[in-house]
């Protein structure tokens, strides 16, 4: 069994690079690995954590409890039929490795979410998403352990029930499973897809008409760098709100004060609308509130200045969402897991 470290920083274990600590920390490398740290007779019955690469979460104080460190790796083919490769991969795989190594195996399908950062394991959950593709049309199971327990089980597309930054593990079987590797369905008939604006004017400025798998990746780590800042360099969990859905009313009248909104209309008639938009229009775009701030390029990214704890974190977050609804009349939910 792998060591049961005390006292254990977390700082290198979320994106955010908060300085909180876990009571116990354990990395765990395999299943069985992962089945023995469950009956552990010293942290049995004590709060888990379970950590990817941590890019999608806020720690807001110590963890009285014990974290596991998702280090199971691996990546192949496990098979394929007359349409698709299917490509597992372990839960502590790094995704954009995943996915830049996927593409030089000739098994494209994932390119345009290249460098969101975080581990295989993690992509499920929160159904990732960028550049007009999420995971969950790519994703054929997820291999996860039950906690209760210990069962191994296989669960489908449609068993992980996805949703715009949603799935299964977050809601019914929140804090319920742990998720051991995950299994990809890549089109052997690959089209490119860059109907979203910026990868197109991305690939026109790069004078690309024809693009390969290798052009829309290069195109997205373009794009990406340009607006995202690097959590290597600048600590922060991506989209920290997620773009609202409001009823077609609500857009009605918000489109007759606010012309420039913008919106994309969903097959249920409701309306999608751009949080960094909206946050934008209310002013806070690159301001800051102690070592917390709103990411210049990026009104939705809420970034680490620097020391900066959840905490701080999520007061900046409160009044950016307060004056939103005052001025929008809509109530922006936080995207990351806010564990305090
Ligand atoms: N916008 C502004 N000001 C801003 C930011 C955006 O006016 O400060 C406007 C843009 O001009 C554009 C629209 O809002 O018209 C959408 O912006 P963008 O294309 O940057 O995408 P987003 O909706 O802000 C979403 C995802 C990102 C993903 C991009 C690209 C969510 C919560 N975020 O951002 O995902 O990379 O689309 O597909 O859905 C993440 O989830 O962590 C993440 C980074």
């Amino acid at each position: 069994m792998s060591a049961l470290l005390s006292n254990y920083s977390l700082r290198s274990h979320n994106t955010f690079g908060f300085a909180v600590h876990a009571h116990y920390a354990q990395f765990i490398d395999s299943e069985a690995q992962l089945l023995a740290a469950l009956a552990d007779p010293r942290t049995v019955g004590l709060p888990r954590l379970i950590l990817g690469g941590g890019s999608n979460v806020v720690l807001t104080r110590d963890f009285e409890g014990v974290a596991w460190l998702m280090a199971l790796s691996g990546r192949r083919l496990v098979g394929e039929d007359e349409h698709a490769w299917f490509v597992e991969a372990g839960a502590g795989e790094n995704w954009h490795e995943f996915v830049q190594w996927s593409l030089g195996q000739g098994w494209s399908g994932l390119e345009n979410l290249a460098l969101i950062p975080g581990k295989v394991g993690a992509a499920p959950i929160q159904n990732i998403g960028a550049y007009g593709l999420e995971i969950s049309e790519r994703l054929a199971s997820v291999r996860v352990i039950e906690l209760a327990t210990g069962k191994a089980l296989i669960l489908d597309a449609k068993a992980c029930q996805f949703g715009y930054r949603d799935s299964f593990f977050k809601q019914h079987g929140r804090d319920r499973f742990v998720i051991i590797s995950v299994t990809f369905r890549l089109p052997k008939v690959w089209q490119p897809r860059y109907v979203y604006a910026a990868l197109a004017d991305e690939l026109a400025k790069q004078r690309i008409e024809a693009p390969v798998p290798q052009d829309i990746f290069a195109a997205v780590v373009a794009v990406r760098r340009a607006k995202l800042p690097d959590p290597a360099h600048i600590g922060n969990a991506g989209s920290f709100f997620k773009n609202p859905v409001v009823e077609a009313a609500h857009f009605k009248a918000l489109i007759a004060r606010e012309p420039k909104l913008v919106a994309y209309p969903q097959a249920d008639q409701r309306v999608k609308l751009a949080a960094g938009w909206l946050i934008e229009q209310s002013g806070w775009k690159g301001r800051t509130l102690g070592q917390a701030g709103v990411h210049a390029k990026q009104a939705l990214v809420l970034i680490n200045r620097g020391g900066a704890t959840g905490a701080e974190i999520l007061t900046l977050a409160t009044a950016i969402q307060d004056d939103v609804e005052k001025r929008f009349g809509v109530r922006l939910e936080p995207e990351p897991v806010i564990v305090r």
